[in-house]
């Protein structure tokens, strides 16, 4: 895992909340921003929604999607930015989602004013199950 820097760490938190100006969430009108640290560039997503309620996508999901698909298969950090007074931490699903690529990663949550939060993936999704198991 590569050590990630304070200024790394304010430039996720950055485009997090660049991220949720994007926000698609018409009917939870709760908007969330999200941006992930790998290979040394950031990529970032927000909550995208449907009609079909159920299909509706976290940010976090969208961010770590984008990472993948550009060749990445490490996450060296999140940062998470909820509309919420109190700091958003990621859903349980996508606790899940971004354990498959950095069990340890820092995760560091703001609320749209600046108050800041920050854990460790294995801290707030203990004993997870992961790829580690699979293998043989
Ligand atoms: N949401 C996220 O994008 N990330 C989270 O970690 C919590 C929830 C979204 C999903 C839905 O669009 C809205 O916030 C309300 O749940």
């Amino acid at each position: 895992m590569a050590e990630v820097t304070p200024e790394q760490l304010d430039e996720l938190v950055r485009a997090a909340h660049d991220a949720r100006t994007r926000a698609y969430a018409p009917y939870s009108r709760f908007t969330v921003g999200a941006a992930v640290l790998s290979g040394g560039k950031v990529y970032s997503g927000c909550n995208v929604e449907n009609a079909s309620y159920g299909l509706s996508i976290c940010a976090e999901r969208v961010a770590a999607t984008t990472a993948v698909a550009a060749g990445e298969r490490r996450i060296d950090a999140v940062a998470v930015v909820g509309s919420a007074h109190e700091p958003t931490p990621p859903c349980g699903a996508c606790r899940q989602f971004l354990n498959e690529f950095g069990p340890a990663m820092p995760v560091v949550v703001e609320t749209p004013d600046g108050t800041r939060e920050v854990w460790r993936m294995d801290e707030i999704l203990p004993h997870a199950f992961g790829p580690e198991f699979l293998e043989e």
